[in-house]
Parts: structure tokens; sequence; C-alpha cells
């Protein structure tokens, strides 16, 4: 298994190209279930997620192919993949594949609208929470379809077809607004979701699906009406920017000190971070080609944050935001209102030297005046890049355990650090 060895206190100079957003590329690819027609979407990042729900998606009888890299092109470059599902031809997504990506639980609403019946894995347990699937399924009732629980599959039958309805969400929930976005747009009628998740990966799955020939409108808005059409087509379309690795990356500077230009970051995308980066002593101006993040010297500052659906503060920053608070001039205080026990990264970040107590779902921090290099261990995605981040403000060397996670999400990770001037280096263990 790969481990990541930083050696710590350098600033970070320089450029970090944001890469296409996980969090969009992934419904987007599943959209490519709703259509016989080619779906071609660019500037896809490269990750170990996307590889594994192309397996996925393949099982399911999707053909895809990936553009090759031009000659002269960075390595990071973005790249285009093509996704064709002209057949279907399983209509069952089994534990084995479901239980290695939760997200790929979202495959039941394209099959379900498109061929009347999807057979999918409940995604079991997960590091962050119980995360329940209850909502999804309320949705793929309220469509007009008859679902079964059975050994631990969701089997969910509509021979008739979707029927559209107002779906009202008693919380906000993203995989929630896309298997609704997904399902409506080809079911018979209107659709009126409310209390929709807002998030820009919401807005970008609906641009899609609308040049696709659905027809949504509202979203990013706590209201959305979709009137089904009967079949959608092919579409091109561009993955919006990453604002998790772009808050990442904001937060890692911050913390080190330094200049760097996060090329191609929306700072529409993650205004809240923004905002608590800067309150903290950071200096963030937007230019033409991105987001400017520099600090120089001067200590960082307290700052508390509560988690909370976009606009808010995301939660996917959370543990970032939490590394860059261990080294502040005093106390802070960081709530976690999405996810239960999403606080993984405390006991890892305590090896830093870091001050951290847990009250339920709220963390305080006290400021220490510097951290400590260790051999910590990647529990998640987010929790793993936060690892990342004080191993580059800490002294001397960090060893970064089971980093597949960072693989999950964040592409380049160690090229675009080292590029800036960190020490950063992947050792590869063979086996
Ligand atoms: C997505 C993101 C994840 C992010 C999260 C919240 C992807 C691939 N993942 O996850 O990175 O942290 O949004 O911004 O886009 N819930 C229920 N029942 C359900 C579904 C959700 O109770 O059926 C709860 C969850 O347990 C959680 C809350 O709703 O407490 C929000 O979860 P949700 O927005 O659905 O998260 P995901 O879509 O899984």
């Amino acid at each position: 298994m790969d481990r990541i060895r930083i050696v710590g206190g350098r600033t970070l100079e320089g450029r970090i190209p944001i890469s296409g957003a996980k969090n969009a590329a992934l419904p987007l690819m599943i959209a490519s279930l709703l259509t016989s027609e080619t779906l071609t979407l660019e500037n896809m990042p490269n990750l170990a997620d996307v590889s594994m729900l192309l397996r996925i998606l393949g099982h399911h009888g999707v053909d895809y192919s990936v553009d090759g890299r031009r000659p002269g092109e960075m390595p990071h470059a973005s790249r285009t993949i093509h996704l064709s599902a002209r057949a279907i031809v399983d209509t069952m997504a089994p534990y084995e594949l479901v239980s290695k990506m939760r997200a790929s639980f979202w495959v039941v609403a394209p099959l379900l609208a498109r061929m009347g019946e999807a057979k999918v894995s409940l995604p079991g347990g997960c590091a962050i929470g119980t995360r329940p699937v209850d909502l999804l399924i309320m949705v793929l009732e309220r469509l007009g379809a008859s679902v079964e629980i059975e050994a631990g599959y969701v089997h969910a039958r509509a021979q008739k077809g979707l029927r559209g309805a107002e779906i009202r969400f008693p919380k906000v929930t993203v995989g929630g607004t896309h298997t609704a976005l997904m399902a409506a747009s080809l079911a018979h009628g209107h659709t009126r979701i409310e209390n929709a998740a807002c998030e820009p990966e919401i807005v970008d799955l609906a641009d899609c699906l609308n040049k696709m020939g659905a027809k949504i409108k509202g979203a990013g808005q706590t209201a959305i009406e979709i009137e089904g059409v009967g079949s959608l087509s092919g579409a091109r379309h561009a993955v919006l920017p990453d604002r998790i690795e772009a808050g990442t990356y904001a937060m890692a500077v911050a913390m080190t000190g330094g200049d760097v230009l996060l090329e191609g970051a929306s700072p529409a995308l993650l205004q809240s971070a923004l905002d608590a980066i800067e309150q903290a002593g950071a200096g963030v101006s937007v230019t033409n080609e991105g987001i400017r993040v520099r600090r120089n010297g001067a200590g960082l500052s307290p700052v508390d944050v509560t988690t909370a659906p976009f606009p808010g503060f995301p939660t996917d920053l959370q543990a970032q935001f939490m590394a860059l608070m261990t080294v502040a001039k005093g106390c802070s205080r960081i709530t976690e209102t999405i996810f239960e026990n999403r606080f993984m990264h405390v006991q890892e970040l305590a090896r830093f030297g870091a001050k951290i107590r847990l009250e339920g779902d709220i963390a305080f921090v006290e400021g220490v005046e510097s951290l400590q290099g260790a051999p910590v261990m990647a529990t998640d995605l987010r929790a793993s890049v936060s690892l990342v981040i004080a191993a580059l403000a800490a002294e001397g060397e960090t060893v970064v355990n089971r980093v597949y996670h960072l693989d999950r999400g964040f592409e380049h990770l160690e090229e675009k650090l080292s590029r800036c001037g960190a020490l950063v280096e992947r050792l590869s263990n063979p086996g």
C-alpha cells in the first residue's frame, strides 16, 4: 500500500491547477445510463473513484473511451470521457461493486427510469456515520415505483414507467436531489422538488440533463420543477471546477504561508470557506485566472465554523479547516451538522501535537505554537487530506499511511504540491 512522506516547514509558492469536481463527475457519469446516445464529459478528473465508477457502469453495459493526453500537455491536464449506454445489459448492481463506492447506489434512478426496474445493493456501512438511503427510496416511491428491500438489495419496479409527483425532502440531501433529477427527467408529467440541495454539483447535473433534452428549472434553488420527457439524447458537457480541492489548497497555503494562484477555481462556489480563511488572516483575492491565496508571517486567528448545506461551510472542508485551526492563536469551535461521526481526523491530528476536545458534534480546538511531524493513518477522503495539510506545516517528517483514500478524490496531489515547493513524495510499497 502506498504511503506519502512529507517534510514540513516550507511555504507554498506558485500555481495549482484545479481539477474537475469529483462530486459532479460521478453523477454526470451515472446520467449516461439515461440515454442510448453518447454523453461526452470534458474536464474529467483522473481519480480512483472515476475509474471505479467506469467499471461499475461497464457492468450495466456502458461502453466508454477516454481521450489520450496530447503531446506537450501536463500530466494532470483534464481528460474527456465518452460514455455510451446503447443497451443496458444488467439492471442489477451487486454488493461487490456498490460497497466499493457509495455514490454508485445512485445508478438506481436512471436504471429504473429507463428500464422500469433496478436491483441495487444497499451501500452498507461507511466510516462517516450511518448514511442511510431512506430518502432516495422515498423519491423512487413518490415517483410511482414499488420498492422492496430483500436480502440487502433495493429492488425497485415501475413497469409502466415513473409518474411525476411532488417530492418534499425533510432534510437536505445531495444524493436524494440527484436521484430525483435523474428519475423525474424520464417520468410522465410534472415533478416539483421542495427543500432540494442547492450545491453547485446539483446545478451542474441539471445543466447537463437539460443539454440532453430534460426540462429542469430552478436547480440551485430550494424548489426545482421538472417536466418529464419521453427520452433523452447525447450531449457534451464540461465538469465544473472542484470547490473542495480549491478550498483544500487554499487552507494549505493559509497554514504554511506563501502565495499560490488556484488556477480555474471559482470563488462563487466556495465563498463561505474563503470568508473563513480570510477571517483567519490569509489574503484572498480573485483574478481572471482563479483565486489567489497568500499569507506572510502574521499568525492565524481562531475562527468558529459550523458546517451546513450549500452555501454554508461545506462538511467536506471541515477536517482541513480544523487542521488550520490547530495552529491559530487561540481557541476555535468547529461544529459538524451534516454527518455524525465525521471527526476521525481528530485523533490523528492529535499525533501532531494538536489540542482538540470533542463534545458531541462540536470540536473545541486550542491552537498550539507548532505541530510536529508523525506517522499517521488516513481514514477517509477528506480526513486524509487534513493530515497532509497539517504535515506541510509541521516540523520534521510525516508519513501518511493508507493514501488510497487520497487517490479517490485528489488528482496528482504530490505533483501539485511539489511544484509549489513542498517536500512531498510517494513511497510505493509493492503488495
Ligand atoms: C454528498 C457528497 C459528499 C458530501 C455530502 C454533503 C458526493 C459523491 N458526495 O454525499 O462528499 O459530504 O454530499 O455535502 O457528491 N441522509 C439521510 N437519508 C438519505 C440520504 C441522506 O438521512 O437517504 C442524510 C445523511 O446521512 C446526511 C445528510 O442526509 O446526514 C446529507 O447527506 P447527503 O447530502 O445525501 O450526502 P451524499 O449525497 O451521500
